[in-house]
């Protein structure tokens, strides 16, 4: 039987010994090479240096690198009753940054603090992260007790007031342990020093972590990480791999993907090995579907059935900023979750606290070890979950420039955005009068399938112009085609609403949409212009239109958008070759089907 791997983390301030009590642990364990210590004890005295407990853990880290790789702050041990991956972490921005994109995952973590030293800021700030990356088994370790004589006293003030402090934060320390890492004490033994406590010592509150909650009662996560075609001929099938988050899935399970909504069955696991009970966070699999659907990096794979992720593109979020530059309003960043990569701005700052002192301070923008609570919006919908559900599917970091600049949990989605818009178009489509004709039948009849072809682009272009020609082309090839210039709403269906209103844009998308959608419906190919329509203006729009019904068509050497362009339109194109073009784009699409 596969023992289980239980992660768990050092973290504390500089010099206060996270080195120390790992390596120290290692050697009472009796995890170290054989004659690693006398070797290591050797090099010290040659090179007159005082042999520390830290040197053991690079030694190790050594050795067991090679072959594999492992991040440098990592060492395995086991115990009797499982295998332990140790995370050493080195400075707080490394661990920061390993901890919320997930390369090292922590189930529990060890917080030391210098019994002659004291509390001090990173020992708060290390808390503080650690309740925001959602670790709720924490150990506090009072290490360095042979410097204050093992007095009880001296112990007892500082567990008191981290104590304190971590109460402030919501995180229930597992226990206090006055330890000396040098010396040995209540690493695996409680030895003689300290007769006054006889709790448990490091090694045994290290099996009492409880190893992360049963598998097969969270709903199936896995960010997709990639797609890979199979190679040999014939062959179309498709892996969609990843790393599981959460969950169990199994073959035959219907899996949908999120925020796409597509949905197909899984046919096999391929090529990770048997895929079988052995079911752990961070496992990667690979499996192919019954249906060739198109699924995209980033997505999440889910079960139909169980918990829904959350679907959103405006989060409530608990940031820690680490960035040299503040984080401020209006500037683009990357905001990245599982494997899902997008762009983000910060929308507004509720509260901004100095996460040593848990001091409220009024600020307009979120400076280097503040810890804020802020309403971050994307430029796309993501999928995530609640941090009870899933924390693979809810930690994100911030990337500036190239760098992880922060991180933090989502507490909920914010997008109430366009929700009536949302809802008015559910309830349409639940009163939906269905014609007797269906949509097929219609589509055989007049030889095409309904389309909303939107012309869009720079200024001052020759879109009009190549809307109407394309209209009259499609026309005479016997298409069922028509124009429609939003200009003829504004004074007809708008009439009553001005444009230039922040709401009154949506109530004209809205209707813009549901106009488009009645004539999709009869069967339509519709043709439509609009200066550079952005991404916001598609998203409404397609709330009430099937986004599949939608060709994108951008006018204009240079597509300064992100939206996904059908087809290119360079201004020198001329009218007749332009038009050409987007039928021939519509005929492979299978929008129309007679072949010129
Ligand atoms: P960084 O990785 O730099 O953040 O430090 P760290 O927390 O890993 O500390 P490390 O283990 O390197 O120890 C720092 C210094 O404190 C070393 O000189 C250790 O010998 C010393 N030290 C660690 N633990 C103890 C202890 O229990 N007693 C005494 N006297 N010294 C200790
Ligand atoms: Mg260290």
């Amino acid at each position: 039987m596969r023992k289980e791997i239980f992660n768990v983390v050092f973290v504390g301030h500089v010099d206060h010994g996270k080195s120390t009590v790992i390596g120290r642990t290692l050697f009472e364990t009796e995890s170290l090479p054989k004659g690693k210590l006398d070797q290591i004890r050797e090099t010290c005295r040659r090179n007159s240096k005082p042999f520390e407990y830290a040197f053991l853990l690079d030694a190790l880290k050594d050795e067991q690198r090679q072959g594999i790789t492992i991040d440098s702050a990592r060492c395995f041990f086991k115990t009797e009753k499982r295998n332990y991956i140790i995370i050493d972490a080195p400075g707080h921005i490394e661990f920061l940054k390993n901890m919320v994109t997930g390369a090292s995952r922590a189930d529990a973590a060890f917080l030391v603090i210098d019994a002659n030293e004291g509390v001090m800021e990173n020992s708060r700030r290390h808390g503080y992260m650690l309740s925001m990356l959602g670790i709720k088994q924490v150990s506090v370790l009072v290490n360095k007790m042979d410097l204050v004589n093992y007095n009880e006293g001296k112990y007892n003030d500082i567990a008191h007031e981290y104590n304190e402090f971590l109460h402030k934060i919501n995180i229930k320390p597992v226990n206090f342990i006055p330890v000396s890492g040098k010396c040995g004490d209540n690493i695996m033994n409680n030895g003689d020093k300290m007769e006054w406590y006889r709790g448990k010592t490091v090694l045994q509150t290290l099996d009492t972590f409880e190893a992360y909650e049963d598998m097969e009662e969270k709903p199936f996560r896995m960010p997709v990480q990639d797609v890979y075609k199979f190679t040999s001929d014939g062959d179309s099938r498709r892996i969609v791999a990843g790393s599981v988050s959460a969950g169990i899935l199994n073959e035959n399970d219907e899996v949908v993907f999120y925020p796409s909504g597509k949905k197909s069955t899984v046919l096999s696991f391929e090529s990770f090995g048997k895929y079988n009970s052995e079911m752990y966070p961070g496992k990667a699999i690979g499996f192919t579907l019954k249906d060739q659907i198109f699924v995209k990096r980033g997505e999440v794979a889910t079960v139909n059935g169980q918990k829904k992720p959350v679907i959103s593109k405006k989060l409530l979020v608990n940031l820690f900023w680490l960035g040299k530059q503040p984080m401020v309003f209006k500037k683009n960043y990357s905001f990245k979750l599982g494997t899902e990569k997008v762009n983000v701005k910060l929308e507004k700052i509720n509260l901004v606290l100095d996460a040593s002192t848990l001091e409220n301070i009024d600020k307009k923008r979120i400076d280097r070890h503040d810890v804020a609570e802020c309403v971050l919006k994307l430029e796309r919908e993501i999928a995530f979950d609640t941090a009870d559900i899933c924390l693979g599917t809810n930690r994100f970091v911030i990337v500036d420039d190239y760098e992880i600049s922060g991180g933090g949990i989502i507490r909920k989605s914010l997008d109430e955005e366009y929700d009536w818009v949302r809802n008015s178009v559910r309830i349409r489509n639940q009163k939906w009068m269905h014609s007797e004709i269906d949509r097929k039948t219609r589509w055989e009849r007049y030889n095409q399938k309904p389309v909303v072809i939107m012309i869009t682009g720079n200024e001052n272009l020759i879109r009009k112009e190549i809307a109407k020609e394309l209209e009259k082309q499609l026309f005479i090839k016997g298409k069922f085609v028509y124009f429609l210039s939003i200009n003829n709403l504004l004074y007809g269906v708008d009439a009553d609403i001005k444009l230039g209103k922040e709401n009154n844009r949506e109530e004209h998308f809205r209707r813009l949409a549901e106009i488009a959608n009645i004539m999709i419906d009869a069967g339509m190919i519709l043709v439509m212009t609009a200066r550079k329509i952005s991404r916001a203006d598609l998203d409404l729009l397609s709330i009430g239109i099937n986004v599949e019904n939608i060709e994108l068509v951008w006018v204009g050497e240079q597509i300064d958008t992100d939206m996904e362009i059908d087809t290119h339109i360079s201004e020198n194109y001329g009218v007749e070759n332009a038009v050409g073009k987007i039928i021939n784009s519509l005929n492979q699409k299978g929008f129309i089907f007679n072949p010129w």
